[in-house]
């Protein structure tokens, strides 16, 4: 099953918009010429304006790390789907282990944005991912099959078919851990197997990417994979080189 490639940067909570006008001028030159990989940056809120200006009709998607799963109202702080289609928002990231960990964001919460981003037309990026301790537990897949059981239950398999799976093993993003190549495709495989068990179709077809520590280095080897469609990218996306080489390891 051919699946086009995907790797986002997922910059977290950096950047200037001095900093980011050179980062992603490089950045678009950078990938001009891929044609069989999709790329996408997913910066602060703050940052989306002068990403759809300086992104509009090039090759680098942009996107956004979260979103409420209130559409709109008296709820101080938060930021609506509709708000991210405003500033041209094509993918957005949902339950990543940071905003699970640090923000408690439940399966059921995470779940519900999706939910929500899927409603504005978005494409979420599901993260998905187990603790060093659950690993060392022999619970990966079990906390792996809650995360998904939890979106599928409340969307239907068939949301899957507009949304993208980031398997990111929390024991490797911003550690310099990284999964082997051969642990991901395992975890992978256990994902695309656990949606087949719903639908064949909806499981051959979804973009399931990795993340944790993905650097240039060691980019190419890990999209190798079979069930690995590319990454979702933290540190490295912020120096225009290395993303670049990373995007073109998933061409
Ligand atoms: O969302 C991607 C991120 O969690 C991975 O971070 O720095 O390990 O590439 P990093």
């Amino acid at each position: 099953m051919v699946r086009t490639g995907l790797v986002a940067g997922n910059w977290k909570m950096n950047g200037s918009l001095e900093q980011n006008q050179a980062l992603l001028t490089a950045v678009v030159a950078g990938i001009r010429s891929l044609d069989r990989v999709n790329c996408a940056v997913c910066v602060p809120f703050p940052y989306l304006a002068q990403a759809q200006v300086l992104l509009n009709q090039t090759h680098l998607a942009w996107g956004a790390q979260n979103l409420s799963q209130y559409t709109h109202g008296a709820y101080t702080g938060e930021v609506s789907a509709s708000m991210l289609v405003d500033f041209g928002v094509q993918f957005v990231i949902v339950g990543h282990s940071e905003r699970r960990a640090l923000f408690g964001e439940s399966d059921q919460l995470v779940a519900e944005k999706f939910k929500t981003a899927q409603t504005a037309k978005l494409i979420p990026i599901l993260c998905v991912g187990e603790t060093l301790t659950q690993r060392e537990a022999n619970e990966t897949e079990s906390v792996i099959a809650g995360q998904l059981e939890a979106v599928i239950e409340l969307n239907g398999v068939q949301a899957l078919a507009n949304a993208v799976i980031a398997y990111e093993p929390v024991w490797a993003i911003g550690t310099g851990k990284t999964a082997t190549p051969q642990q991901a495709q395992d975890v992978h495989v256990f994902i695309r197997d656990k949606i087949a068990t719903r639908d064949n179709q909806i499981a051959a077809n979804v973009r399931i990417i990795y993340g944790g520590s993905v650097k240039a280095d060691n980019a190419r080897e890990l999209f190798a994979m079979p069930d690995i469609d590319g990454g979702l990218i933290g540190g490295a996306s912020l120096v225009a080189d290395d993303f670049v080489s990373i995007c073109k390891a998933a061409q």
